[in-house]
């Protein structure tokens, strides 16, 4: 029955992350770098990632074993064609209580302004956007493939619009890249409603370039932050968010602080990772994942027939989560978590955050 299921480390599951495709109109430099996500770079084939109805028929399966949030990340998942139909699927799912789960995505925004509509009508409840900077120097910079800020903006305002609500903002910040436009950003964000989130530069995969010396300490930044700008935490809306959640004085802004690097949150998380050619991760610095795509369709190759029965399929994924103990951010500074490292770990835009 759902809300027994345990892994290893007596953690539930509660949040199934959807990665629906690995490409990405943005060069993004500390997820997909351009000399490493270049013109030889080779994404998945289109009949290697999962259909539509593969992809709902596993959230069913995941949300009877008590999976309440489904997240649709990518790459970028609004490249991906008819994206509004794998929402209207996933909108439909319900608990064995029959009610829904909730439905969001984390998106680039470069083509939200004209999505967020049919988004919303399909039956997206809210959504989270990717920003950086609010100065067009810096964005174009970091999204290293010139996109203006502005569309962006307009992607936001037509999220807020739509109804889409709360929209939050991501800003990955990185100390000597972006992090002048903490301020600039609070000032932009405050009492228009958005949730502004503040993420530490985090080692995921193997390519992007990460040092510590670029993190800035979620501790600094909120105490750069109180500096001009009075602020108080808030209680935790769940067990397992990502985020610390701090309100300003004055209640225009939300603000979150998510601080993977040094404050890690494994002890709580709730979430499994589905990749677009259905691979399961049980963390986001795995290596390795379970392949799911040969449950679903068999796999001759190696004896496989196809998993037919939905109860079947529910009792694998059982099996796979309660012998999960990944807590690769705990275990950061550790051997443990260096030969991981050397085994390479999943890249950010396959698995998507
Ligand atoms: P909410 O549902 O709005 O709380 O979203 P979320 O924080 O669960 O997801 P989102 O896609 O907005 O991710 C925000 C940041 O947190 C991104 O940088 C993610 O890569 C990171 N993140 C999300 N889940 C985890 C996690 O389990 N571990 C780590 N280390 N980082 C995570
Ligand atoms: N560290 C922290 N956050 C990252 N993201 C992408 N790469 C990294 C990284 N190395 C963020 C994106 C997006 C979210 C899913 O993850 O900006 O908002
Ligand atoms: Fe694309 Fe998001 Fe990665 Fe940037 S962070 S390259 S927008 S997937
Ligand atoms: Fe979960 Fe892994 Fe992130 Fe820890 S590092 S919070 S186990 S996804």
């Amino acid at each position: 029955p759902a809300g027994l299921l345990a892994d290893r480390l007596g953690r539930p599951l509660h949040d199934l992350r959807i990665s629906i495709t690995d490409r990405c109109n943005f060069r993004c430099t500390y997820c997909m770098p351009k000399d490493v996500f270049d013109a030889h770079y080779e994404f998945l084939r289109h009949a290697d990632l999962l259909r539509f109805e593969e992809i709902d028929r596993l959230a069913r399966v995941f949300v009877q074993l008590g999976v309440r949030k489904l997240r649709i990340t990518g790459g970028e998942p609004l490249l991906r064609k008819g994206v509004e139909d794998l929402v209207a699927m996933l909108a439909a799912i319900r608990t064995p209580e029959g009610d829904p789960v909730e439905l969001t995505m984390t998106t680039n925004a470069s083509i939200l302004a004209r999505k967020a509509r049919a988004l919303k009508a399909a039956g997206l409840n809210r959504i989270t956007v990717s920003l950086d900077a609010l100065d067009d120097r810096v964005f174009r910079r970091m999204n290293d493939v010139d996109f203006p800020v502005r569309t962006v903006l307009d992607g936001i305002a037509e999220a807020q619009a739509a109804g889409l609500a709360p929209v939050k903002v991501n800003m990955v910040v990185q100390r000597g890249v972006n992090d002048d436009q903490l301020l600039p950003m609070i000032e932009h964000f405050r009492g228009s409603g958005v949730v502004l989130r503040f993420i530490e530069f985090m080692d995921v995969g193997n390519t992007n370039g990460w040092r510590m010396d670029q993190v800035v300490p979620s501790a600094e930044l909120i105490q750069r932050i109180a500096a001009s700008h009075p602020l108080h935490p808030l209680d935790p809306t769940a067990p397992g968010e990502t985020a610390e959640r701090w309100l300003l004085d004055d209640g225009s802004l939300e603000i979150g602080a998510i601080s993977s690097v040094t404050r890690a949150f494994c002890r709580d998380c709730n979430r499994a990772r589905l990749s677009m050619e259905g691979k399961l991760y049980l963390c986001l610095f795995a290596t390795h994942g379970h392949d799911l795509r040969a449950l679903l369709r068999g796999d001759p190759q190696a004896g496989l027939k196809p998993v037919v029965d939905d109860a079947d399929l529910r009792a694998a994924l059982a099996q796979v989560w309660s012998r999960r103990d990944d807590r690769y951010s705990e275990l950061r500074g550790t051997e443990a978590a260096a030969a991981l490292r050397a085994e390479r770990k999943v890249e950010m835009s396959y698995i998507g955050g």
